[in-house]
């Protein structure tokens, strides 16, 4: 329910809230920041942290696609093992856990069914878990040990945007934090990072006709859409076919490169659009082959690089971040895209059909 949030002069809330991000990142820097300007989690959070020795995230839907992102910031940043798992799986497929595990729910609202049965299961066993949300005060917030805040502003859209761009930035400051504490020096300021990307999302939120134009071009007449991206971009591609599908009711799928040649590349027939992303220099060559080989087959490709990876022939490029903090600045143009093509269909961009904002049965 919208309650009192009003949409202002925007058509949808999902518009405004894609709009909102910047000011969703800066405002996390304000909340996180100490006197001294240093980002920092509490004490007691950072203790459970440091003494884990193995991190279960567990969440679902775009929550979970954040928690995939948020694995690779704690695992090459601060060194500790990280799994990551869908809650609904989680509950009867629960893994073996390590000595000393520390739960993580991500979890926008607080209240999803399926993840809050997993938090009910590890504190029964006995567990620590700290829960990330932008409900202070949600039954998941309230069960778990611990808490950290998205402080994004009420999401009202059922598809996620500023919850998942907020949930990616408050996890590269957890992460950051417990590398500090171990003494791991992470070759970057992540203030001035975060500050870059929230310019760069700006940007990118000033953009729209661009990517209405994408949407027009390669989404207009088609049943099916592929997004490919390799390493970290692999999982804002599973971020931008989720988007799609949701509200759009394209059927649209995610995949790693490198997997295309193990079967899905079957699929690739004349004009099948094909979304790629190539923000990270180490595989920036390895995309760019996946981009040639499905253009080969038909395929109506469209590269959205960063800046200093882009080639000739890119559709958009992004502007340049911090390799890591690509995911926050990747999702703009797959949220705006996803929009886009949902309004060209004349779908219900902020209650799509068979979905709800907050699933409370499992
Ligand atoms: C629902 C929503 C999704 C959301 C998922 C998890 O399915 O439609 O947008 O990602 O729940 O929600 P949560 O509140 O736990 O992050």
């Amino acid at each position: 329910d919208a309650g009192d949030i009003e949409k202002g002069t925007y058509p949808h809330y999902m518009l405004k809230e894609v709009d909102e991000q910047p000011f969703v990142i800066r405002k996390i820097l304000q909340s996180y920041q100490n006197e001294k300007g240093e980002l920092t989690i509490e004490a007691d959070i950072l203790n459970a942290l440091n003494e884990a020795d193995r991190l279960y995230i567990v969440a679902c839907g775009t929550s979970y696609h954040a928690g995939l992102v948020g694995k690779q910031y704690v695992e090459k940043m601060a060194n500790i093992p990280v799994e990551v798992h869908v809650a609904s799986e989680f509950v009867y497929n629960m893994p073996l856990l390590s000595k000393k595990p520390l739960f993580i729910f991500i979890s926008q609202s607080g209240e999803t069914a399926d993840s809050r049965a997993v938090l009910v299961k590890v504190k029964e066993l006995g567990h620590k878990a700290l829960t990330i949300t932008n409900v202070a005060g949600s039954t998941m917030s309230r069960e778990a040990d611990y808490t950290l805040l998205l402080h994004a502003g009420p999401e009202i859209a059922v598809a996620s945007t500023k919850a998942y761009t907020a949930q990616i930035a408050v996890l590269s400051i957890l992460a950051a934090n417990v590398a500090k504490s171990a003494g791991i020096d992470i070759g970057f300021d992540l203030v001035h990072e975060l500050g870059i990307a929230a310019n760069a999302i700006e940007v990118l939120c000033d953009s729209k006709e661009e990517f209405e134009k994408i949407a027009r071009d390669y989404l207009s007449a088609t049943r099916n859409c592929f997004f490919i991206g390799r390493s970290i971009d692999y999982y804002a591609v599973l971020e931008g076919a989720l988007k799609l599908k949701e509200i759009s009711y394209i059927q649209a799928e995610g995949f790693a490169g490198g997997e295309l040649k193990h079967g899905t590349i079957a699929l690739i027939e004349d004009g099948i659009p094909v979304i790629a992303l190539a923000t990270q220099k180490a595989v920036n060559l390895n995309i760019r082959s996946n981009v040639k080989e499905v253009a080969a087959r038909g395929a109506n490709t469209c590269v959205i690089s960063m800046k200093g990876l882009d080639q000739e022939g890119d559709r958009f490029v992004l502007p340049a971040v911090h390799e890591l903090l690509a995911p926050l600045v990747a999702v703009i143009p797959f949220q705006l895209i996803a929009y886009y093509a949902a309004l060209h269909r004349n779908c219900d961009v902020d209650k799509p059909r068979n979905l709800a904002k907050s699933v409370t049965v499992e």
